[in-house]
């Protein structure tokens, strides 16, 4: 049987791109496995960090407020709601081998503050590694879609969001950011373009998790064989030195009497 491990999977793009649906499509579907699987967000994802995210969109909305967060401000408060979701959530999560999909990450700072902001990328590296530790996605689905597209799906929805605050080239530059980052980290991510409201973009993505499911299994089982392997090789040896000092030991009672 199947013991379930661990799998941690991000979902990332630009708003209006489709990953909220896309995550919870998914979700819905491992459970439907039977697996152990929970959804989470960033920002956010706890108590504490839900409270962060509160603060960092306020500062977006409130269009009376002329002071607004200075981007490293927001960069930081972007760092302490993944540093309290990590400590909180997602570790606890991945200790107890459930499956966690997070719906934007890392790659989010990088696209956002970094590319788009001109945030040093210093500051975010240094930051991670007290914040990640050995926590890092395995599976990354990068949902890019036209941007007028995006415009769309984001005017149906009933709140508000940044696009009223972010220009257009904006958001051309962070879905380009993102981009890169999958091209630069292709065996942890892959592009899907959900530019069309269909359902093969839910497919590709459920196809995806099957397969880096199926290699997870395939490399536990090559772990079990090679264990099992080194056993055998070990038991082997014992059996052989058993049978040398046994015949020892006849050797000496035959010189003894
Ligand atoms: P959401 O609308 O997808 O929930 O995302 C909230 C906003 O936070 C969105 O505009 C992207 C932004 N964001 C960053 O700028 N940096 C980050 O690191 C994260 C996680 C989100």
């Amino acid at each position: 049987m199947y013991k379930q491990k661990s799998l941690f999977i991000t979902f990332e793009g630009i708003e209006g791109s489709g990953k909220s649906y896309q995550s919870k499509k998914l979700f819905k579907k491992i459970k439907k496995m039977g697996l152990r699987v929970i959804k989470t967000r960033e920002p956010g994802g706890t108590i504490n960090a839900e409270r962060i995210r509160k603060i960092i969109l306020t500062d977006y909305f409130d269009s009376k407020n002329t002071e607004k967060f200075d981007k490293y401000t927001d960069t930081l408060l972007y760092l302490a709601a993944r540093n309290e979701h990590i400590k909180n959530k997602i570790k606890k999560s991945i200790f107890k081998k459930n499956i966690v999909i997070c719906d934007r990450f890392i790659d989010s700072t990088f696209a956002y503050q970094v590319y788009g902001k001109g945030v040093d990328s210093k500051l975010i590296n240094i930051a991670h590694k007290y914040i990640l530790g050995s926590i890092k996605p395995d599976l990354t689905f990068i949902l890019k879609t036209k941007i007028s597209k995006a415009l769309k799906r984001l005017k149906k929805r009933k709140t508000k969001n940044r696009y009223d605050k972010f220009s257009k080239s904006f958001y051309v530059k962070v879905q380009a950011a993102f981009i890169k980052i999958a091209k630069q980290n292709k065996k942890r991510c892959i592009i899907i373009d959900n530019s069309n409201d269909d359902i093969t973009t839910e497919q590709k993505i459920f196809n995806k998790f099957l397969k880096v499911l199926n290699e997870l299994k395939k490399k536990i089982l090559v772990k079990k064989l090679y264990k099992q392997k080194i056993n055998y090789v070990y038991m082997g040896i014992q059996n052989i030195l058993i049978h040398f000092l046994n015949f020892l030991l006849v050797k000496n009672y035959q010189i003894l009497y």
